[in-house]
């Protein structure tokens, strides 16, 4: 498993195509809508294997100059439980503090607050039910105290 940034169309093509795989196309939401307004001012990672499959995907954005969010972690189904995750979420603290970051907020989907919470973040309230039927769990994770 490596992490990379995507850089070439084709990179991000395969990058968003696993972001709608997971976490829109189970709810029939059509493709575009697994993008957002803030895609070109946030930094994205992704792991690939074999030098080209995408197994994993996540996004980095700062909400003000100390704290950042991640948003639409998604590992392919396949490959879930072997790590992908924790891996892509420790490789996007590490750009988030070197960004200078000291702290990260997410909104977590019920079934991932184990997940979050192994790797440290701590659940704060509920956040937004997404298409009236996903409910979230807000956290936050300090990396500079
Ligand atoms: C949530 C998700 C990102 C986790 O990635 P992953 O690669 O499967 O996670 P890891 O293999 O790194 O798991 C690390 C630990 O987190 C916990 N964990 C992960 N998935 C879990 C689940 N579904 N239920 C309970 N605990 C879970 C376990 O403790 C696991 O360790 P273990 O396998 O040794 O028991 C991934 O399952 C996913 O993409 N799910 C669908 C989309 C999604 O919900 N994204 C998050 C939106 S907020």
């Amino acid at each position: 498993m490596k992490v990379i940034e995507p850089s070439t169309p084709e990179e991000y093509q395969r990058y968003y195509e696993l972001r709608w795989k997971i976490l829109r196309s189970p709810w029939n939401q059509p493709r575009g809508s697994e993008q957002d307004d803030m895609e070109q001012s946030s930094h994205h990672l992704m792991i690939v294997e074999n030098d080209h499959d995408v197994i994993a995907v996540g996004r980095l954005h700062f909400n003000s100059i100390r704290e950042a969010q991640f948003r639409y972690m998604a590992v392919d189904i396949a490959q879930q439980r072997r790590g992908a995750g924790t891996l892509l979420l420790e490789a996007l603290e590490s750009k988030a503090a070197e960004l200078g970051a000291a702290c990260i907020v997410l909104d977590a989907r019920e079934h991932a607050l184990r997940f979050y919470h192994k790797q440290g973040y701590q659940a704060e309230g509920p956040g937004q039910v997404l298409f009236n039927t996903i409910p979230h769990v807000k956290m936050r994770k300090y990396i500079i105290l």
